[in-house]
């Protein structure tokens, strides 16, 4: 099977179906009243929304007017890692981390510190101390990195990814782990608590979003510094899903059971692979299962673009590469209580794609299908190439009523061709190969 999936996108100004004047109308006196970007959103919601930035695309005018625009708080997404401020021992370097955090503050966003104490992006010089040295030297590590920005960051995460995966409920082995024990964590919250005590002091983690041995295990520990007095303030939820670990049912009564204990919660890496519908409405359930949480004070993706993810083989976040807002963005902002927005305020942009399978196979022949899915705004009708390979011969075709150019056909709907957001419907043709067994190439997808 071959698949071809290409996209064509343009601005849908009104006027695209009858009675167009009187929908914009009612848009406009909506989008007048709801906020129509995330942070806006977010914030009449009494909530942030950020993102992670890299300080490497903020030379990229598309990526930064999308930052400027859609967010209210930033994560440097790397920047701040200890192997980007400490490479060696007591040589610190912030130029990285400053560029964000400059940024940021020249744009009215909060900062959301990340991260300190972590097993990962760890130079290699720590796992080399013996205890004693590497307690000093984890101390020192909070102490310089956290007084470069006292004051300026809303949140830390003070200790990252300290527990295992699996039931177990252990601690994950590391260089402070294994030489320290347990207590380690608690003497980071106690270092970082003086060192910038305007700070909220977060601990950070995934799959602990929903109840399993991992988050109780958390749990526990949080249980524990509250009530012996270690200074903790709020506990982040990484929120790294796909279809292997999907938006568990439970993350409201979860994030709950959380508060309860006293702290803030916040999703603090949000990524969802898919596309879609089905993406939209994962990222929908996450927004909703926050607004229920009092204590569930912001959002933050893990990036601005699918195109610089970290988890490169799937679209997990809100906008696509070329900066267009996804299904998933709509469903967000709409959870959020605001509406329009994309960057397209008063309108969204139609798009449409178009996905070619071959279903059917023969020495002569063979039937091709191809899928049109509506984007994230409904669609009066589509129109979509498909060149065939010279000498193939188009026998049939069905669910279109096609026009040709040489060897050229232009698919139109039969009829009916609205498709609501997100919605799909397909075509298909019978070929004889006459020799040649090459695909179609389906030439995209175009609103009309
Ligand atoms: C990731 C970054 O996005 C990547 O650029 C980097 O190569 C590896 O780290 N959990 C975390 C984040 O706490 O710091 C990680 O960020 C993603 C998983």
């Amino acid at each position: 099977m071959r698949m071809t999936l290409l996209r064509l996108s343009r601005a849908a100004t009104a006027a695209l179906v009858a009675g167009a004047a009187l929908t914009a109308a009612a848009h406009s006196a909506e989008a007048a009243e709801a906020a129509d970007t995330l942070g806006s959103a977010a914030a009449a919601q009494g909530r942030y929304f950020g993102t992670a930035v890299a300080a490497s695309h903020l030379g990229e005018a598309d990526y930064v007017s999308t930052l400027n625009r859609e967010f209210n708080s930033a994560t440097p997404e790397n920047e701040m890692k200890w192997d980007a401020t400490e490479p060696t021992r007591g040589t610190f370097t912030f130029s990285a981390a400053d560029q964000v955090v400059d940024h940021a503050q020249a744009q009215g966003m909060d900062v959301r510190g990340h991260t300190l104490v972590w097993h990962s992006q760890l130079p290699s010089w720590v796992g080399g101390l013996g205890a004693a040295d590497l307690r000093s030297a984890m101390n020192n590590h909070i102490n310089r990195v956290m007084g470069h920005y006292k004051g300026q960051i809303h949140s830390w995460d003070v200790v990252n990814e300290a527990f295992q995966d699996g039931g177990s409920g252990a601690r994950r082995s590391s260089p402070f782990q294994d030489k320290l024990g347990d207590g380690y964590i608690e003497e980071a919250f106690r270092t970082a608590r003086a060192a910038d005590p305007a700070a909220k002091l977060c601990y950070n983690d995934y799959n602990t979003d929903g109840v399993n041995a991992k988050s109780t295990a958390v749990y526990t520990m949080v249980k524990d510094f509250k009530s012996r007095g270690v200074p903790i303030d709020c506990v982040g939820f990484q929120g790294h899903f796909n279809s292997n670990s999907p938006v568990p049912s439970d993350l409201r009564a979860n994030l709950q059971r959380f508060a309860d204990l006293g702290v803030d919660v916040q999703i603090t890496e949000l990524d969802i692979e898919g596309s879609g519908a089905a993406q939209a409405d994962s990222y929908a359930r996450v927004v909703e299962a926050c607004l229920a949480v009092d204590r569930c004070t912001g959002i933050t993706v893990w990036g601005v673009t699918d195109k610089y993810s970290w988890r490169s083989s799937g679209t997990p976040l809100l906008f696509d590469g070329n900066y267009a807002a996804k299904p998933a963005y709509h469903a967000v902002l709409s959870a959020l209580g605001g509406s329009g927005g994309g960057g397209n305020p008063g309108g969204g942009t139609a798009t449409c794609t178009a996905t070619y399978t071959r279903t059917a196979d023969w020495s002569s022949g063979y039937n091709g299908q191809v899928t049109i899915t509506a984007g994230s705004e409904p669609i009066g009708s589509w129109a979509a190439t498909v060149t065939f390979a010279s000498p193939q011969r188009v026998q049939a075709t069905w669910n279109t009523t096609p026009t040709w150019s040489g060897n050229v056909m232009t698919a139109r709907p039969s009829w009916n061709g609205t498709l609501a957001a997100g919605a799909s419907t397909s075509f298909g043709f019978t070929v004889a190969k006459n020799g040649s067994d090459a695909a179609p190439v389906v030439g995209g997808c175009t609103v009309s």
